[in-house]
Order: C-alpha cells, then sequence, then structure tokens
C-alpha cells in the first residue's frame, strides 16, 4: 500500500491509532486483588514465588557485583555453559532470556504470523494467550480432560495447516499435576509443528522431557530460575532447542540473550550451590503436602495434589471470589480463576509459602470458611 499524505486535521497524535488495532485491548496481568484498605500484612502466596531468598554463594556474588557500568556478554557464553551443564545439553542449543516468558515471547515473536494457529490445553498458564494475541495469532484451546489429563488424540486432530506451535505445560501451571509422559510422546510424534514444553516446575517434579530432544527436533524445552532458584526478581529463564531452532531465534532474542549483568551472575552462582538449593526444594515439598494435610482437615477444602511449589484448592463455596478477596483483605494474596470459561470458580490456588504463612493462610481460611480460629 502506498503512503499518502496527511491532511492538516489529520496530523493530530493520537496513541489510540498508534498502537495496532488488535492490542489495544489487551489486558494487562493483575497478579492479586489490592484492597481498597491496605491489610495489617502482607503474605504473597499468589504468584509462585519461593519464599527463601538467594543461595549464600548467589548472596555472595551479588554482594561483591560491581559491573553495572559495562553491557552484558550478547552471548551470554558463561550463562549458557553454566545452564548446559545443568541440563546435560550443548550450550549453543540454549537459549536465555529475560524470565522463561521472555523466551516464549521471542519464539512467539519469530514464528507466528497473523492468523496462525498456538494450540493450548486449558486450564493453563495464562500469559499464553496474552503472548499469542500480541502476534495477532489464535489460541485454540484443546481443553485438558478429567483429572486434568492432556488428551493427546484431540490436540493432534486440532492440528491445521496454521498450526505453528503447541505449548504443553507439565507440571501443569494451575492445577499443579504432572501430565502422563507417553501422552506428551505421543503429541510430539504426531506434530508437525514446534511443541513446546514449559518445565517451570521441573524442578519440584523431578521430571523432564529433555531426552525427547534426543529424537525430535520439533520439541523444545522451557525452563525458569525463578522458582527453585528463588530469582523471581531477576528475570532468569532458558530454552533448550534443536541446533537449528536455536540457531534461527538467536538473531530475534534482544541483545541477543536479553539478560542482565547482574542476572547472569546471581543465576551462574545459584547453579553453583545446587546442594543448597536441593535442601529448599525438598523443604518446599515437605511443607506442601503439611500444608494440603492442614487444608484438608477444614469442611469441604479439597487440595488437588500437587509436583510443583503451589496447591490448586477446591472450596466449598458456590464462588470462591468472595473467599479470595476477604483473604485479601486480611493481608494474604492467593489466585482467583474466577473466569465462568475456565472452569476454575470454585478454586484458589495457593503458593507454599515459609511455615508461619502456610499456617496463617489455613488459619484465616478455617476463619472465614466456618467461623472458627484454628491454630495450625
Ligand atoms: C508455567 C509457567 N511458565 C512460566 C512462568 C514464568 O516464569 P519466569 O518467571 O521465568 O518468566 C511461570 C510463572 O509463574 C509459570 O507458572
Amino acid at each position: 500500500m502506498s503512503s499518502a499524505k496527511l491532511s492538516a486535521s489529520a496530523r493530530s497524535f493520537d496513541p489510540q491509532q498508534l498502537v495496532r488495532e488488535s492490542l489495544r485491548h489487551t489486558h494487562a496481568y493483575t497478579p492479586a486483588v489490592i484492597p481498597d484498605a491496605p491489610p495489617p500484612r502482607v503474605i504473597k502466596l499468589d504468584m509462585n514465588e519461593s519464599p527463601y531468598g538467594p543461595s549464600p554463594k548467589t548472596r555472595a556474588a551479588l554482594a561483591s557485583f560491581s559491573e553495572t557500568n559495562r553491557y552484558p556478554d550478547f552471548g551470554q557464553t558463561e550463562l549458557r555453559d553454566a545452564l548446559g551443564r545443568y541440563v546435560s545439553r550443548d550450550p549453543d542449543t540454549i537459549i536465555c532470556g529475560a524470565g522463561l516468558d521472555d523466551v516464549l515471547n521471542t519464539v512467539m515473536h519469530a514464528i507466528i504470523a497473523p492468523g496462525d494457529e498456538v494450540i493450548i490445553s486449558d486450564p493453563t498458564f495464562g500469559v499464553y494467550r496474552m503472548l499469542i494475541s500480541l502476534y495477532d495469532g489464535v489460541a485454540v484451546n484443546v481443553p485438558l480432560g478429567e483429572d486434568f489429563a492432556l488428551r493427546p488424540q484431540a490436540v493432534l486432530d486440532a492440528v491445521t495447516d496454521r498450526t505453528k506451535l503447541i505449548v504443553i505445560c507439565t507440571p501443569n501451571n494451575p492445577t499443579g499435576n504432572v501430565l502422563d509422559a507417553a501422552a506428551i510422546e505421543q503429541v510430539v510424534e504426531g506434530a508437525p509443528c514446534l511443541v513446546a514444553i514449559d518445565e517451570a516446575y521441573a524442578e519440584f517434579s523431578r521430571t523432564s522431557h529433555l531426552h525427547l530432544m534426543d529424537d525430535h527436533p520439533n520439541v523444545a524445552v522451557f525452563r525458569t530460575m525463578s522458582k527453585f532458584a528463588g530469582l523471581a526478581g531477576m528475570r532468569v529463564g532458558y530454552g533448550v532447542f534443536s541446533p537449528e531452532m536455536a540457531r534461527l531465534l538467536g538473531p530475534v532474542v534482544p541483545a541477543f540473550h536479553n539478560v542482565a549483568m547482574a542476572s547472569r551472575v546471581a543465576a551462574i552462582a545459584s547453579l553453583d550451590d545446587l546442594d543448597y538449593l536441593n535442601g529448599i526444594i525438598e523443604r518446599i515439598v515437605a511443607d506442601r503436602d503439611i500444608l494440603a494435610a492442614n487444608l484438608a482437615e477444614i469442611p469441604g477444602v479439597r487440595p488437588l495434589p500437587s509436583a510443583t511449589n503451589f496447591l490448586l484448592v477446591e472450596l466449598p463455596t458456590e464462588e470462591a471470589k468472595p473467599v479470595i478477596d476477604e483473604l485479601a483483605r486480611r493481608g494474604i494474596f492467593v489466585r482467583s480463576f474466577p473466569h465462568p470459561d475456565y472452569g476454575l470458580h470454585t478454586y484458589l490456588r495457593v503458593t507454599v509459602g515459609s511455615t508461619d504463612d502456610n499456617d496463617a493462610f489455613v488459619n484465616e481460611l478455617n476463619d472465614i470458611l466456618t467461623g472458627a480460629g484454628r491454630t495450625a
């Protein structure tokens, strides 16, 4: 289309017209309901963060970090070498980013043209839909089945000549379950497109699908330092790709790997402190099981089995939202899923926090639901 000269009246600046039409009504991610009146204390159990700070080696590395004046190594060689050793893959097949979300964004940016389709399986991580819409792609939902199981044949049946990507999240957020390995393999084997496996919580479940990459170049596995390493604030995530995909994606990544200097230092030190971090993982998993047992004692409350650092919990109320809002007024933030299409409007999702925070949550939830305080 050739450009035309503007009339004088059309020369005024209108940001509404500037932003792409399909993005004008994009909703920002809302992490938690912020109560009108500030709560007496804040216990954040809404974003699946670690309740623990950096590992001792990470703390020390950050304390002596001073190179704020230098740009990061655009190739992130040292970080990718450390990650490569951690996941036993060739560092050249690893793409880093400012969080796992950023790497997913890079992939979608590279492969989605307007109208292209991406298959997801709700209920799952909401950011996928947001990213798909950023590139004018179409999210094709093949919902999880009974017990939130992946339906491999239904996923393959949904593939069309516009399908560019299938996203599988395991363990799945927000349901917390590990998806069946044979079902995932069936999708990978039958898919003529890229299959992205989001393993943000793999360190808690001790499951991984990295081995599928040995025989299937259409697989990409996504990981993050946010959860198990307690580095959510540093923003370090990565994807492992086939050599050819990694080569094609490299130039699409902002500044090649988009990881800040301090974040790189923190991530490398964490990967050098795995004994400590494994202890943290064990503590979170043990606390999760105690939290689930305590929740199950509240009449009608049903925590679902979880392989992650969070629990999806069914409440004995018609809607979970009023309970979640009341928890927020009391300073305890958990996640709600009020949209009826999502099928989780009677559930809340709670992150496993410190022992004190978990106990405070159980106590307040019990008080709201039964009117009785509980000493956990
Ligand atoms: C399934 C899943 N993928 C990705 C992310 C984002 O990870 P990051 O902090 O590395 O962007 C999250 C965070 O909650 C998540 O639950």
